[in-house]
C-alpha cells in the first residue's frame, strides 16, 4: 500500500566559531578562504530538532521550519538532497513489510519538519544547527553510510558553518584544496570532555533577524576589501595553529586572547564595509573589553548583536552572569533579553 511512513528524528546543537569563517572561494559548493575553529554547544539550550519522513504517498519534497512551510527550491537545499540521495542505501523494515532500494531513493520524496529552540537568523548560527540536523537526520533515514566527516562536506553545502555542528567539542573546518570540495570537511580537535569547565554564556539581546545575511556580507567584503584576503592568508593561518595549541593545552589566556582578537578583526571589516555585524550594543562590548585585562572571559560575536561569552570555569561564569544582570537587566525596549548558559556537547 501507499500508507506507510518511515521517520527519523535528530537533534543538533549549534556551534560558535572562535576563529571565524569569513569569505568564500566558491559560492555554490561553499568553499571557504580560511580554516575555522568552533565550539559546539549543549543542545538543551540552542539546538534544532528535525524529524524527516519518507512515504510513497509524498509527491514532493517539503519542509516546515518552526511551523511554517519553507521552499526547498534553493540551490543549497537541492545540493544537500542530491548528495544524500546519491549516497542512500537500501532500507528495510521487515515488520512493516517495507523495502526501499538504493534506486528507489531517486524518486521517493521526503517531508522535513524542523524547529529551532532559539531565534532563527539572528546571528546565533541557526543555519549551522539547522542544516547539520537536516543532513544528519536524512542520512539516517536514507541509510547513508558515510562517516561524520563525509557528512560534514554535505552539510557544508547547506550552510558553511553547519559542517562544524556534526561534531561535539572543539571542531576545525579544514578549508581544503580540491575544486570539488571533497577535502573541505570538519574534523574534531577535542571532544566535549576535553575542557569541561569551559562555560559558554550567550547574551541574547535581540531576536530580530539580522539585516544582512552572512552570505551577502561575505560577498561584499571579498569583492571589495583587500583586508579579508590579508586576514585569510596572513592572519588566520597563524591563529589556527595557536588556537589548536591553546585548546590542546587548555590554555585559557591564549584561548581568550585569540577568540577576542578574531572577533575584532571581523568587526573591523564590518566598520569598513558591511552591515552584517549590526553591532548594536557598544556598551556591552566596552564592558566585555574591560574584562579582558584579567582573562576570565573571552567574547565573540557572530553575524548579529548577540554576545557569546566564554568563561574558564563555573565560578567565573556565575560572577560574569551577575555582572551581566547588573549592567544589563531585562530591558523593556529590547524584544528579548536573556542569558543562556551552555556547555559543550555532542550530537545526540
Ligand atoms: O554559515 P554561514 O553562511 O551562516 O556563515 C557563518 C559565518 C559566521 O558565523 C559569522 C562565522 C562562523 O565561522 O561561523
Amino acid at each position: 500500500g501507499k500508507n506507510w511512513v518511515l521517520t527519523v528524528t535528530a537533534q543538533t546543537p549549534t556551534n560558535i566559531a572562535v576563529i571565524k569563517y569569513w569569505g568564500k572561494r566558491d559560492e555554490d559548493l561553499i568553499l571557504p578562504i580560511n580554516d575555522s575553529i568552533s565550539v559546539t554547544l549543549d543542545p538543551d539550550h540552542l539546538c534544532t530538532t528535525t524529524s524527516v519522513a519518507v512515504s510513497p504517498a509524498f509527491i514532493h519534497d517539503r519542509m516546515w521550519l518552526n511551523g511554517k512551510e519553507v521552499s526547498l527550491s534553493g540551490g543549497r537545499y537541492q545540493n544537500c538532497l542530491r548528495e544524500l540521495r546519491s549516497r542512500a542505501s537500501d532500507v528495510e523494515d521487515e515488520q512493516k513489510g517495507i523495502k526501499i532500494t538504493k534506486k528507489d531513493w531517486e524518486k521517493m520524496h521526503v517531508h522535513i519538519v524542523s524547529y529551532n529552540n532559539f531565534p532563527t537568523a539572528a546571528g546565533l548560527a541557526s543555519s549551522a544547527a539547522g542544516l547539520a540536523c537536516l543532513v544528519f537526520s536524512l542520512a539516517k533515514l536514507m541509510n547513508v553510510r558515510d562517516d561524520h566527516s563525509r557528512l560534514s562536506a554535505i552539510a557544508r553545502q547547506g550552510s558553511g558553518s553547519a559542517c562544524r555542528s556534526l561534531y561535539g567539542g572543539f571542531v576545525k573546518w579544514i578549508m581544503g584544496k580540491e575544486e570539488n570540495g571533497s577535502d573541505s570537511i570538519a574534523v574534531q580537535l577535542a571532544d566535549e570532555k576535553h575542557w569541561d569547565d569551559l562555560v559558554i554564556i550567550i547574551a541574547v539581546v535581540s531576536s530580530r533577524q539580522k539585516e544582512t545575511s552572512s552570505t551577502s556580507g561575505m560577498k561584499d567584503t571579498v569583492e571589495t576589501s583587500m583586508l579579508i584576503e590579508h586576514r585569510a592568508k596572513e592572519v588566520v593561518p597563524k591563529r589556527i595553529i595557536q588556537m589548536e595549541e591553546a585548546i590542546k593545552n587548555r590554555d585559557f589566556p591564549a584561548f581568550a586572547r585569540l577568540t577576542c582578537a578574531d572577533t575584532i578583526c571581523v568587526l573591523l571589516i564590518d566598520l569598513i564595509k558591511i552591515k552584517a555585524f549590526t553591532f548594536q550594543d557598544n556598551q556591552l562590548r566596552r564592558k566585555m573589553e574591560s574584562f579582558q585585562g584579567t582573562p576570565q572571559v573571552a567574547y565573540t560575536f557572530d553575524a548579529g548583536p548577540n554576545a557569546v561569552l566564554i568563561s574558564h570555569n563555573r565560578k567565573a561564569a556565575a560572577l560574569l552572569l551577575q555582572r551581566l544582570l547588573f549592567y544589563f537587566p531585562p530591558n523593556p525596549d529590547a524584544d528579548l533579553n536573556s542569558y543562556v548558559i551552555g556547555d559543550k556537547t555532542i550530537l545526540k
